[in-house]
């Protein structure tokens, strides 16, 4: 077992990690930690645990530690949730000091030597790992997309054996996207929120490096435009998002690549027996019914018209953030990169 810790446990997604983590096959959850006003007190009676999801008790009485390198002597992976200014510094100085880092936040996303992973679409980009220790680092840090990001490159994935020039998305967003505090109830209910900070221009930036290709050392960028919309919209969990591909191929054509769609990864524990589900109905996905599919790690596709357009669909703190961290993890172990 490899001993790991999260960053930021108490919040929105720091609790999908713990979710996770607490009974994982390869990883032993050992360390919590969150702000000062948390630290020093146990993990149930600190963290506003989700009252939809079952509490983790074997995890409940663990002391909370302050966020800081030394809290993590024992531990080898760290998964971070901090909020993005507080996750700089700090997963910069886990990296320095020998942990593996596996990020949710967006501090390192877009820099040249850190990898930007969806293990489905872009596996080979940890090579980026190696250009990280070349510079002198003991540790490195890995970092997952954006939670709509995922969702929109996993979707795509199938489409990349017909090639694109352009996509374009509008997506509907769940408030568990925004963290615990993020949204207040009396601005969202009844409401579509037509805004969300930085969220259009990370789709637009994100996706081109994870679609990009790996060339000694670095990644070339896709070669096409991405035009995003996002909205927030009165849903707990879930993210929602039409999308239009720029192919040129019959509708039923694109639908049997959706069918037959293997991904390029296997063997890996968070893995969903299905990455990306098609479905047929004429209403659906729809969060409600479907983001829990594969304990919320299938991103599901349907809709399919001419064009290409299309919905998809997918858990927005699961398969969107700490699931995708802690498959990131489990694809890092397995190509022996710690
Ligand atoms: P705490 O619960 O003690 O405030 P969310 O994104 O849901 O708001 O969660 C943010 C997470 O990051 C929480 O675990 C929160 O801990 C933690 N956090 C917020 N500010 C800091 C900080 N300055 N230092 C360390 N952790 C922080």
């Amino acid at each position: 077992m490899i001993n790991v810790g999260v960053l930021g446990a108490t919040g929105a997604v720091g609790q999908r990690f713990v979710q996770l983590l607490a009974d994982h096959p390869w990883f032993r959850l050992t360390t919590l930690t969150a702000s000062e006003r948390s630290a020093g007190k146990r993990y149930r009676d600190v963290v506003k645990w989700r009252l939809d999801v079952p509490f983790p008790e074997t995890i409940g009485d663990v002391l909370v530690s302050p966020t800081s390198v030394s809290s993590l002597k024992d531990v080898d992976i760290v998964f971070s949730a901090l909020p993005a200014e507080i996750a700089k510094d700090v997963e910069l100085a886990c990296a320095g000091a020998g942990l593996a880092v596996c990020s949710n936040a967006s501090s390192h996303r877009m820099e040249p030597d850190v990898p930007l992973v969806v293990p489905e679409v872009n596996p080979d980009h940890l090579a980026l790992i190696d250009l990280q220790r070349d510079r002198g680092r003991d540790g490195f840090i890995v970092t997952n997309p954006n939670c709509s990001t995922i969702i929109m490159t996993l979707a795509l994935a199938p489409l990349c054996g017909f090639g694109f020039t352009d996509i374009r998305v509008a997506t509907m967003q769940a408030v568990s996207g925004a963290g615990f505090e993020g949204v207040p109830a009396m601005g969202i209910y009844d409401n579509v929120i037509p805004y969300i900070g930085q969220e259009e221009q990370k789709m637009e930036m994100e996706t081109l490096k994870i679609m990009g290709k790996y060339e000694n050392g670095s990644i070339r960028p896709a070669p096409f435009q991405v035009s995003a919309s996002c909205h927030r919209v009165p849903v707990l969990d879930g993210h929602t998002m039409a999308i239009w591909a720029d192919v040129r191929e019959p509708v039923e054509k694109v639908k049997e690549a959706y069918i037959r769609y293997t991904p390029p990864i296997s063997g890996l524990p968070t893995q969903p027996k299905e990455s990306i589900h098609y479905m047929d109905e004429p209403d659906r996905p729809q969060p409600r019914l479907d983001r829990n599919r594969c304990n919320g790690m299938t991103v599901s596709v349907g809709r399919i018209r001419e064009g290409i357009r299309f919905i998809a669909m997918g858990h927005n703190t699961i398969r969107g953030a700490a699931g995708a961290s802690v498959l990131n993890a489990e694809l890092i172990c397995s190509r022996k990169y710690l």
